[in-house]
């Protein structure tokens, strides 16, 4: 399995600190933020990743990352996303790098304390379809969220204003191959972005979308509060634990 971290978007929640550079590299505690999502592939033993960007700061990427070697990253490649036509228009420029693999996708932006690896493994199992991670929140009206009927997840909603449930779908997505055709077959939303809500009740309503529930805490660091918050808890509960060099071994190769 190979993993997409998406980082593209003008971050313009963040002004004027992305007037500077990108806002996947604004520091969260003593770390830019990017170097969260790459970790949380390395601790899956996912260890080849291709970073989406875009904006006039995507070189920087390129001056912090390199080839990635130092982070522990096999094999590192970008992608250039023009303009920012949402997270599932992001997500197709990933579709040759994927060569039909399975994949993780994580949100640039987002940050857990946990380890992902049991649920990239269940995925790694699964015939076919996508699998979407989801975490209990007090603001569900900011994210997508799930409604569920007798148990099951009937539909997920982005942004609702009266959110059905408290669980978040969370930035963190695993794929088949055919997430690219849906992404191509997609039309903008209200918001003028291709949605991954939309690609995800694709594989809903198609009968092949699983979920788990996140352990540990997770947030985004999008707005100058989350990031304040995905500061504050990196600090304080030790996720500071991030250590390059302690990276799990690769797992999920196809030829395994
Ligand atoms: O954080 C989880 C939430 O992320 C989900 O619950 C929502 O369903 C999902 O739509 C998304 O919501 P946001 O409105 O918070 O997404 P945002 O526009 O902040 O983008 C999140 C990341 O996605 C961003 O850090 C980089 C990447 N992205 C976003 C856009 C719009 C791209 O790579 N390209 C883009 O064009």
């Amino acid at each position: 399995m190979k993993g997409v971290i998406l980082a593209g978007g003008l971050g313009s929640r963040l002004r004027p600190l992305t007037l500077v550079t990108n806002k996947h590299l604004l520091p969260v505690y003593d770390k830019p933020m990017i170097y969260y999502p790459i970790q949380c592939m390395l601790n899956a033993g996912i260890d080849e990743i291709l970073i989406v960007t875009g904006g006039e700061f995507a070189g920087d990427f390129l001056k912090l990352l390199k080839n990635g070697k130092d982070l522990g990253i096999r094999h590192l490649e970008y992608a250039y996303q023009e303009g920012e036509g949402g997270i599932a228009d992001a997500l197709k420029l990933a579709e040759d790098f994927a060569d039909r693999d399975k994949i993780c996708v994580i949100l640039g932006d987002n940050i857990i304390e946990g380890n992902i690896r049991k649920a990239a493994g269940d995925f790694f199992t699964q015939r076919s379809g996508a699998k979407i991670l989801l975490k209990q929140v007090p603001d569900p009206e900011r994210f997508g969220v799930v409604r569920f009927e007798d148990d099951k997840v009937a539909e997920i909603i982005e942004k609702p204003t009266d959110p059905p449930s408290d669980l978040a779908v969370t930035g963190i997505y695993f794929y088949d191959n055919d997430a690219f055709e849906v992404c191509k077959s997609l039309k903008p939303s209200g918001r003028g972005e291709l949605e991954i809500t939309d690609v995800n009740n694709y594989y809903l309503n198609r009968g092949d979308l699983t979920h788990e529930v996140l352990d540990g805490w997770w947030t985004d660091a999008g707005t100058v509060e989350s990031l304040y918050r995905a500061t504050r808890y990196v600090a304080e509960s030790g996720a500071n634990h991030l250590d390059m060099a302690e990276t799990a071994p690769p797992l999920f190769k196809e030829s395994q």
